[in-house]
């Protein structure tokens, strides 16, 4: 089993060989065991502190051996966006690939709202995988928060070993090398590519000190390597494009590193759920487990909210989210069970976008459900609906567009809504 360090954004240090990390300085004339010192930046060296991410890596060699990158295709990582649409679309979950497929080359990207050069927004993809990865990647363009629905992942990165399941998150830093196995055979799940500000905790104003996602709970891998003197391919992800280089050794050489950028894991078990136990409900923000700011204040690049089990206590109240329409933009998808807004057609594996001002909110029956039900307290046990929230509207890729998974009949969910009104006209 694969160790941690908890906690959120630390300054972490770990060594997998006693002795390894320099003390007291970062780059010494000579580093211990005859390891190269390498930093990575995550952000700019003069940001505030308390936004500076970066890492000391000590490893057998330095990143910079290596030859030219070539372009490969890129397979169904990227592709032209559609123009805009202001339409409400619904994705029934993508179909498992039938050749051997690996983590990278199962990406379907689905939706993005800003170029990958732009230093913001976010792209929405799709993973669906049945074979290990050989090669290791890095993605130059985002931080991934990958969010598994069937299927662990086994993660091993430069910075140590990431095992997560459905029902919990993994977030991999932008730049850091990883390579993804499958312990189950296949996986399938979402990742948001977040373009912008490392996603981190949300402000907890009137909440306190405690609640919502604890820092405590945020697990980071410690120090792993491997020491492998075999050709290794390696690919990045930059500006959309994949290109590869093929290395003598394996890129997964970190002996001892310290620094804040670093991967993590989260089990959403651990989400201290608050809502509310009176009446109505609070904005979905409530439900924010992380959070990419904007450069305006409480306007996130992204926010990551998950609908997780929780009792259901409203009186007098409709308890499903309510018919709304929203500036930020709404990418959901749902890892288990049914999400309360909707009886039917929104599936685990499916995907569902309703953008600028869309107007959406419960299907009819749900409606019918919920205006009539004992309103008694009910636990919403088995299901976890998660949504990408972000402020740039999401343009689905002409792939997206194209796939018979695209639901034809979605607007016909909200069919059917009595006209109810027993008021006259003055
Ligand atoms: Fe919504």
């Amino acid at each position: 089993m694969p160790a941690f360090i908890s906690g959120f954004g630390n300054e972490f240090a770990t060594e997998a060989v006693a002795g390894a990390l320099p003390v007291g300085q970062n780059s010494p004339q000579r580093p211990p065991l005859g390891l190269y010192a390498e930093q990575l930046s995550g952000t700019p060296f003069t940001v505030p502190r308390h936004e500076s991410r970066r890492t000391w890596m000590y490893r057998i060699r330095p990143s910079a051996a290596h030859r030219p990158y070539r372009r490969i295709d890129n397979g169904l990582c990227g592709g032209p966006l559609s123009e805009p649409n202001p339409n409400r679309l619904r994705w029934d979950p993508l179909p498992r690939p039938e050749a051997p497929t690996d983590f990278l080359a199962g990406l379907t990207t689905m939706l993005a709202n800003a170029d990958t050069a732009a230093g913001t927004g976010v792209t929405v993809h799709i993973y669906s995988a049945n074979a290990d990865m050989e090669r290791v990647f890095w993605n130059a363009d985002g931080e991934m928060l990958v969010v598994p629905q069937q299927g662990s992942l086994a993660i091993a990165t430069e910075l140590g070993l990431l095992d997560v399941s459905p029902g919990e998150i993994a977030v991999i830093p932008r730049a850091l090398r990883f390579r993804v196995a499958l312990p189950d055979g296949t996986a399938r799940g979402y990742i948001c590519e977040n373009h912008g500000p490392a996603l981190r905790l949300p402000e907890l104003g009137p909440i306190g000190a405690n609640g919502l996602a604890n820092p405590r709970d945020f697990l980071t891998p410690v120090a792993w390597f491997e020491d492998k003197d075999q050709p290794t391919e390696l690919v990045q992800k930059f500006m959309g494009s994949l290109w590869a280089t093929t290395l003598d050794h394996s890129p997964l050489d970190v002996v001892a590193w310290h620094g804040n950028l670093a991967p993590y894991k989260y089990d959403l078990a651990r989400f201290m759920v608050v809502n509310t136990v009176s009446f109505d409900h609070p904005d979905p923000s409530i439900f924010t487990v992380l959070t990419s700011p904007s450069d305006s204040p409480g306007v996130a690049n992204v926010d990551f909210a998950i609908f997780p089990p929780r009792w259901m206590v409203a009186e007098h109240s409709f308890r499903p989210p309510w018919f709304h329409r929203n500036v930020m933009n709404e990418c959901m998808g749902l890892v288990r069970g049914v999400y309360d807004a909707k009886a039917t057609g929104f599936l685990p594996g499916g995907l569902s976008l309703h953008g600028l001002f869309a107007a959406h909110g419960p299907d009819a029956p749900t409606v019918e459900r919920a205006s009539a039900e004992n309103l008694a307290p009910v636990k919403l046990g088995d299901t976890l609906a998660f949504m990408f929230e972000t402020r740039q509207v999401l343009r689905p890729t002409a792939h997206a567009l194209s796939i018979p998974q695209l639901q034809a009949d979605y607007d016909s969910v909200w069919n059917g809504l009595p006209k109810l009104f027993t008021g006259n006209a003055e």
